[in-house]
């Protein structure tokens, strides 16, 4: 399924998961994927995607172990891969691996992370 990838790239209420503390940190990603559509050649701001996407995945997978959330492991492997590929990208970042990311991040809060909506 795909969802509509917003421009300009900021969240919105439509992709609120309902625990602040997610919710912000989703904020941020959002704030570092549009940081690097608008410098592209910044490798900085690729280490800063990484950096604040792994500790966004580190609180909201201690958040489903801690509720016994039954897709945790389904869950955390797709949050492994994201990392795998975005630890491969290098400045100068190409529109197709923006395009990429941005979709990603929307997909995945709306079409993965809304199904723990209640649960944690
Ligand atoms: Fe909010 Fe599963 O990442």
């Amino acid at each position: 399924m795909s969802f509509e990838v917003p421009e300009p790239y900021v969240w919105d209420e439509s992709f609120r998961v309902m625990y602040d503390n997610i919710d912000s940190e989703h904020k941020a990603i959002f704030e570092c994927i549009f940081n690097c559509a608008k410098d592209p050649k910044s490798a900085p701001l690729i280490t800063k995607l990484y950096d604040v996407t792994a500790d966004h995945f580190t609180d909201e997978e201690g958040m489903m172990v801690k509720a016994n959330y039954e897709d945790v492991t389904n869950h955390k492997k797709i949050h492994n891969d994201f990392l795998a590929k975005i630890k491969t990208l290098k400045a100068p970042l190409d529109a197709a691996s923006v395009a990429w990311a941005k979709q990603w991040l929307v997909g995945h809060i709306k079409g993965i992370d809304f199904k723990y909506k209640g649960k944690l």
